[in-house]
């Protein structure tokens, strides 16, 4: 476990507004926020005061967060200003991205919508459900023989010789994680406005951190200061250990963890200031804490994949620092895949 007293404290320079995500969210068919479950059972068994999973098991018509940062990623990287059916775009464009299953699906969601081409490329080993689903979608997929940071490294590659592409990635130097990261901001808004009182603790999954530094943004400015908690497969912990060492650390593939979007061996260039500044503590879980977390979840009718279901066993290997007056918030990332809409 890492710990990080001073983290609380900090203050996040402002993020940069390069518009408003939620009303292209809100464009999006079958858009509407997702819900915020209390769970007073595992509040009981954490000796917690409220414990409470926002759900994003299907957000917008899919099984994951992911749409939230690729449709506003797309539509600025499209030009795009004041709203989705008013974009102009050439028809021939393709979207083209790197994925561990779920950004890369909302890509190919969106390039359906957007009536563009998608070319998705995926590290080996990935599940074959979720290849299919993004092919379900109308994209063009390649695995690629290597893990994700090498599928990330075709996907650019690819993009760069085609004058018609639009480098879709969540990860890398471009613009595009970025605005994924001001996209996936939407949850967090909907949790301000679903829970009356501050939180204490807000547990995060991570793989390349995209998506905790959005939580680190939103919760180190202004409004309530909960701890941040986050959560990677023991296998593929490039947060912990870099937030260890000071300094982003490598660590190499292969990556098999069945929480397949969690498995990145890098931390992202533009999250890791963040990440390194803001985030209180760091666990990692085993794919049987995973598991066990996913069944008592389904106990309690609440659908969540093995990265949704990762908050849940990284707030038990937390325990000790939880209070009997703590609220806690899991974010739950993605439900069973192969069950979306
Ligand atoms: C379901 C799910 N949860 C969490 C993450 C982690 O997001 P990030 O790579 O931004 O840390 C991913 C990434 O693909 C994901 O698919």
């Amino acid at each position: 476990m890492y710990l990080n007293p001073s983290a609380r404290s900090w203050t996040a320079p402002a993020a940069t507004s390069d518009g408003d995500p939620r009303a292209v969210h809100r464009e999006l068919p079958g858009f509407a926020p997702t819900p915020l479950i209390e769970v007073p059972d595992l509040a009981k068994e954490l000796g917690v005061r409220r414990l409470l999973v926002k759900d994003e098991h299907l957000r917008a018509g899919l099984p994951s967060f992911k749409i939230l940062g690729a449709a506003w990623a797309i539509f600025k990287g499209l030009g795009g200003t004041t709203s989705l059916k008013d974009l102009k775009v050439d028809p021939e464009t393709t979207l083209v991205s790197a994925t561990a299953g779920n950004h890369g699906r909302a890509v190919a969601y969106m390039a359906k919508l957007l009536n563009l081409k998608a070319h998705i490329f995926i590290p080996a080993g990935t599940a074959p459900a979720r290849i299919e689903a993004i092919r379900g979608e109308g994209a063009k997929v390649d695995v690629v023989d290597g893990d994700y940071q090498q599928a990330v490294e075709r996907a650019t590659q690819r993009a760069s010789e085609n004058p018609k592409a639009l480098l879709a990635a969540d990860v890398g130097d471009s613009m595009t994680p970025i605005w994924a990261t001001q996209g996936y901001r939407t949850i967090l808004h909907e949790i301000d406005e679903q829970l009356t009182e501050a939180p204490d603790l807000v547990v995060v999954p991570v793989g390349a951190g995209a998506f905790a530094s959005a939580v680190v943004q939103h919760y180190r400015s202004d409004g309530a200061r909960p701890k941040i908690l986050t959560v990677e497969p023991d296998s593929a912990a490039c947060l912990l250990k870099s937030l260890q060492a000071g300094e982003p650390v490598n660590v190499p593939g292969p990556h098999p963890s069945k929480m397949a979007g969690l498995n990145a061996g890098d931390v992202d260039t533009h999250a890791w200031p963040y990440l390194k500044n803001g985030v209180d503590a760091a666990v990692t879980v085993t794919d049987e804490e995973t598991d066990e977390a996913m069944r008592d979840l389904a106990d309690k009718d609440i659908v969540a994949g093995e990265c949704g279901a990762a908050s849940l066993a990284g707030v038990r290997a937390f325990r000790e620092h939880l209070t009997k007056d703590s609220i806690v918030v899991l974010i739950s990332t993605e439900g069973v895949h192969g069950i979306s809409r």
